[in-house]
């Protein structure tokens, strides 16, 4: 049972991710001050961005300015489809690195199941993408690759193209959106899930069924909602900008939901999405 902000869980080629992480995002996502705060003052050690969010350059220079060594840092990175491709890939990941001053990325995902290349099956840029992100990581670019928002079908086929199984597989995943199948495969194929947008992006906060936990616990109702997909196994990657909700989402470790709430928490999944939905991509 995790016990500490660095809690980690392993991955299935040794290394270990910590199961809480902070989200970074476009749209006002990142706040210079407050990943410093999150890292000096904090704890945090795993940060999740991605090339699309717009903050590589800062967010570099945030893990620099923190005084915490590289090596105790995981930060993970994503490839927009717009660089799919063998060739675009592998530029878009080393471009990244230098945007970020970084020598290499823990994890690197691909961002998103859906290509966009004409006259050619997302299939097939899927697993030549996939080959390059094999190649980066045997070059030691990235420690661990990994998709996101993958579906059984998308990974079955990646499973038949390609020959490093990814590592993590990253998708919507809160008290309204457990898709269990998908959670039970990857665990079945030795793929660590990664959950986002744990607060449903805030609109799990006001639930009458979380808020009641929240004051049996003691807890803010972020914190039931980070609590109940850590506790489900699941690695975490809340969002803020605001100092004192890092440090409230931090504090998810000292307690333990008992069996019938989580049973509960597992009774509010109504299949909705507050971010994007991969359903309908081939
Ligand atoms: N792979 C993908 O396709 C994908 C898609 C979406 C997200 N993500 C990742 O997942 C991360 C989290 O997702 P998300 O930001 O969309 O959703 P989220 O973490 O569920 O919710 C973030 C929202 O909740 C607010 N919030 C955070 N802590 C709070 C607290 N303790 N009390 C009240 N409100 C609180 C934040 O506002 P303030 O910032 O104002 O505090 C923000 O509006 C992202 O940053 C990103 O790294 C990945």
């Amino acid at each position: 049972m995790p016990s500490s902000v660095c809690t980690t869980v392993p991955l299935s080629n040794g290394l270990r991710i910590p199961v809480l992480g902070l989200g970074t995002s476009h749209n006002g996502g990142y706040c210079h001050d407050v990943i410093l705060h999150a890292l000096r003052e904090c704890g945090v050690r795993h940060i999740d961005t991605a090339r699309r969010y717009g903050c590589e350059e800062e967010l570099g220079r945030a893990m620099r300015e923190s005084g915490v060594p590289r090596s105790d840092l995981w930060l993970t990175n994503k490839l927009w489809p717009g660089d799919y491709g063998h060739k675009a890939a592998k530029k878009a990941c080393l471009d990244s690195c230098s945007r970020m001053g970084l020598d290499y990325f823990d994890l690197y995902l691909m961002h998103w199941p859906q290509c966009h290349q004409r006259g050619r099956s997302n299939r097939e840029v899927r697993a030549e993408t996939w080959r390059a992100l094999e190649e980066l990581y045997h070059e030691g670019v990235c420690r661990a690759i990994g998709v996101s928002n993958f579906l059984v079908h998308h990974l079955e086929q990646l499973k038949e193209d390609c020959s490093v199984v990814p590592h993590v597989n990253q998708v919507e995943y809160h008290v309204y959106q457990q898709p269990r199948q998908l959670v039970e495969y990857c665990r079945e194929e030795g793929i660590v899930f990664q959950g986002y947008c744990p607060l449903a992006k805030g609109e799990a906060l006001g639930d009458p069924a979380v808020v009641k936990l929240a004051q049996k616990y003691g807890r803010t109702p972020a914190q039931i909602c980070i609590r109940w997909s850590i506790q489900t196994g699941v690695v975490t990657i809340p969002k803020s900008t605001k100092k004192e909700r890092i440090e409230e989402n931090c504090q998810v470790f000292g307690f333990q939901l008992e069996e019938g709430d989580m049973a509960a928490l597992g009774t509010l999944h109504d299949g909705r999405h507050v971010s994007w939905d991969p359903t309908h991509v081939e």
